[in-house]
């Protein structure tokens, strides 16, 4: 059924009754293992709509249908990592004897998965380059189960073919996975651009505030059973505070990708200007090699993006680092606060290497003029020691 509102407005009313909660805005939390059945025969019948507490309370129950509204999909299972979502979702399609095709731009400990559980388990993979169609081709076999997809890529922002992608894999029964923690399902919706499964890090921007992890694994209607059906034999669950602080997230989840996304960009146009930049990776950037497909298919960008340096010293990179007052140095993102790291890069397939530090940062916040400010001092640093 077609939706009568836009996204902006599902993020404020998805998952909220009130007035099944004596009016209160949100909806409580759920902290239940056992649920209790009023009589044998509603035991019997299993029909009340909680069972028991690991497999859906109503707050978590409200996070996955918002989600699932939000992505246009079907079912929506919740999980206690980002990464949980992504091996959850391969576990799900793949069994021992098959081939997976996966983005070498993929999120590294996804890889690490593929290369160790997946291998010991005799699934094999081959990872081509992200935006090499011909190349997702070719390594079709007989028993590829899956593309793996994550657009754009982990610290590089290659943005992926996904309706292209998709015309290839459909005609072999090849299911399409795709990681979307960069776009969030409000500025991508790849279940309906040909994707099968789409996979959030919730930990990111739908948390939003650096006090959360979780993930989420959306289905369309052909992939939904399987999905559930791992999810309920791998005992996999989130807690009722957790799936509050998500639910709470989601609510300003638009305004804060807005800001993200305008300082963001402010950043990356203003370091695409400085002599120690030769790079920025940011597929809003209209020279960026992805920007057409970004504009084709996404709604907006978000704030995460990188640049790479001249080639330097290691020291003048840690007097880059050392002694900024804005940005933190973390190993997540898509929270309120600027973050930046130096991304290490591990690739498989052809991939032109940065010669000099790629570094990784996430808009916050804060006012775009104090985060350069940050930044200028930090390029005084790396100059002269
Ligand atoms: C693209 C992407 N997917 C998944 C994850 C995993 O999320 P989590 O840290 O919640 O496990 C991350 C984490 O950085 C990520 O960047």
């Amino acid at each position: 059924m077609k939706k009568s509102h836009k996204d902006e407005t599902t993020l404020v009313t998805a998952g909220r009754e009130p007035f099944a909660h004596f009016g209160a805005v949100n909806t409580p939390v759920f902290r239940a293992s056992t649920i209790l059945f009023p009589t044998h025969a509603a035991l019997k019948a299993r029909t009340q709509p909680f069972i028991y507490g690991r497999r859906a309370t109503p707050t978590t129950r409200a996070l996955e249908e918002a989600l699932t509204e939000l992505e246009s999909g079907t079912r929506t299972v919740l999980v206690p990592s980002g990464l949980a979502a992504c091996t959850l979702a391969l576990l799900s399609f793949c069994k021992a004897g098959d081939h997976i095709v996966v983005s070498d731009g993929v999120y590294g400990p996804t890889r690490h998965f593929c290369d160790t559980i997946l291998r010991r388990w005799g699934i094999e993979t081959t990872y081509v380059a992200p935006c090499d169609t011909a190349a997702w081709r070719k390594a079709i076999r007989d028993n590829t189960a899956l593309f793996y997809l994550e657009s754009p890529s982990s610290l590089t922002f290659e943005v992926q073919d996904l309706p292209l992608l998709a015309a290839e894999a459909r005609p072999h029964g090849i299911k399409i996975l795709i990681d979307n923690t960069w776009a969030t399902p409000l500025l991508f919706k790849p279940l309906e651009l040909g994707a099968d499964i789409v996979i959030e890090a919730i930990t990111k921007y739908i948390g939003g505030h650096s006090d959360l992890t979780m993930g989420s694994v959306t289905a369309n209607k052909d992939a939904a059973d399987a999905l559930l059906d791992m999810h309920g034999h791998l005992g996999l669950t989130v807690g009722g505070d957790d799936a509050y602080l998500a639910l709470r997230g989601l609510r300003t989840l638009a305004t804060r990708l807005k800001r993200h996304a305008e300082t963001g960009l402010t950043l990356a146009r203003w370091l695409g200007a400085r002599p120690e930049v030769t790079r920025v990776l940011h597929p809003a950037l209209p020279d960026d090699p992805g920007h057409e497909i970004w504009r084709r298919d996404f709604r907006g960008t978000s704030g995460l993006f990188a640049f790479e340096l001249k080639p330097c010293p290691p020291d003048a990179l840690s007097r880059f680092l050392d002694g900024l007052q804005h940005f933190g140095m973390g190993y997540s993102w898509g929270g309120f606060e600027s973050l930046i790291v130096p991304a290490q890069i591990a690739r498989t397939a052809a991939y032109h290497a940065p010669q000099g530090p790629l570094l990784r940062i996430s808009a916050g916040l804060e006012e775009a003029g104090d985060l350069i400010a940050d930044l200028e001092a930090a390029f005084a640093r790396f100059a002269a020691p």
